[in-house]
Formats: structure tokens, C-alpha cells, sequence
């Protein structure tokens, strides 16, 4: 992303300290979403990648809660449809799910059983990667049902946690906009 956006972007985040856990600086996005033209901004830099023909995906995937706020707008501007990956017990048709552990704690994520076809090339979206859990998670998911995750994208990256760096590791590519140590 150019300099200046990811500058801009930085001051709306805000940090708060020892949230939800002590040790845990809570990185925390809403102020982005809460002005019109920052929000706009933010958008705008996943757009005007994934309109480029040779970044364009079949399908947005968003994880539970905060990617689904980004990725069905992302998706929207696209002109693609959007799939939630959702925490456990929130789908009411056939699943598939997975495990996994976070910067604080462990969950279950899951992703309807029809909701991407084998072959689709799916952006994953999230808000920020801190551990990389959830979104391997979320990859695996759509792997599971045969389609292939073509790029993770988020607002942030804690790169100190070593998240991005194995999600690399794994072969996904991975977009993000700003970068917290
Ligand atoms: C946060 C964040 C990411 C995830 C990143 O979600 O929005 O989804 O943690 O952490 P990881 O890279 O270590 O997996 P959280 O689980 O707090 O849920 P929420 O979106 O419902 O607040
Ligand atoms: N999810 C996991 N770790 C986080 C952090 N430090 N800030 C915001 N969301 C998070």
C-alpha cells in the first residue's frame, strides 16, 4: 500500500491496553469504520487491489466478526458475493469446522457446506492476524470443500507474534495495511 494510507490509516487505530486480558494491547478498528472518510480510504485500498483482473477473486470469504464488516463491503464494490465463516453454533445448515488456538484462548469456526464450489479462488478477509490461527482456520475450512484461498488480507498485522510470517510459511500470500510490534 502506499505510505501515505497506511500513515493515515495508523492514526485511527486505536490502542487499549491490558484488553481483554492484562499483557494484551487491544488493537482496536472501530474508529475507522467510524468516520466516513477514513472508512472510505480504508475500503478503497481493498478494492483497488482486487479490482486489478490478475488479483480478482471468485468469491470474498469474511471471519467472524470484525472480517465480516470489511469483507461484505469489499465484496459488495466487487461485485462478488460474500461467505461468513462464522463461530460454532451460529450456521444453521450442513458445516464443515475447524479448531484452533488465539493470542488469548481457543475457538471453533465454521463454514457452511455449500458456500464455495471446488476450484473457487477466495480472498480470505480479517480485521488483524495476531497468532494466524483463525485465518488458517478459515483456510483450511475453504480448502476442505476443494476451493483454494488466493490471498489474506487485513487491516493489521502484529508481526512480533509470528502469525503472518507462518501463514507465509504455508504458502498463502497475505495483504495487509498497517503493522503494529
Ligand atoms: C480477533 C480478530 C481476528 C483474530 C486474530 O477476533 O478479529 O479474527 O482475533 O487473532 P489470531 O491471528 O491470533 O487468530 P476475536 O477472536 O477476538 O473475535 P471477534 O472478531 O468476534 O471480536
Ligand atoms: N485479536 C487478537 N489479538 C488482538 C489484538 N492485540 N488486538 C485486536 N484484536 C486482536
Amino acid at each position: 500500500p502506499h505510505l501515505n494510507v497506511t500513515h493515515y490509516l495508523r492514526q485511527h487505530i486505536r490502542t487499549v491496553p491490558n484488553w481483554p486480558a492484562p499483557g494484551v494491547q487491544f488493537r482496536d478498528i472501530t474508529p475507522l469504520l467510524q468516520n466516513p472518510k477514513v472508512f472510505r480510504v480504508l475500503i478503497d485500498a481493498f478494492v483497488q487491489r482486487y479490482m486489478d483482473p490478475a488479483l480478482r477473486p471468485d468469491v470474498v470469504a469474511g471471519l467472524d466478526a470484525r472480517g465480516f464488516i470489511l469483507g461484505s463491503v469489499v465484496a459488495y464494490e466487487l461485485g462478488l458475493g460474500f461467505v461468513p465463516i462464522r463461530k460454532k453454533g451460529k450456521l444453521p445448515f450442513t458445516t464443515v469446522e475447524e479448531t484452533y488456538e488465539l493470542e488469548y484462548g481457543s475457538a471453533t469456526v465454521e463454514l457452511h457446506a455449500d458456500a464455495v464450489q471446488p476450484g473457487d479462488r477466495v480472498l480470505l478477509i480479517d480485521d488483524l492476524i495476531a497468532t494466524g490461527g483463525t485465518m488458517m482456520a478459515g483456510k483450511k475450512l475453504l480448502e476442505k470443500l476443494g476451493a483454494s484461498v488466493m490471498e489474506g488480507a487485513a487491516i493489521v498485522d502484529l508481526p512480533e507474534l509470528g502469525g503472518s510470517a507462518r501463514l507465509r510459511a504455508s504458502g498463502l500470500p497475505l495483504f495487509t495495511l498497517v503493522d503494529f510490534g
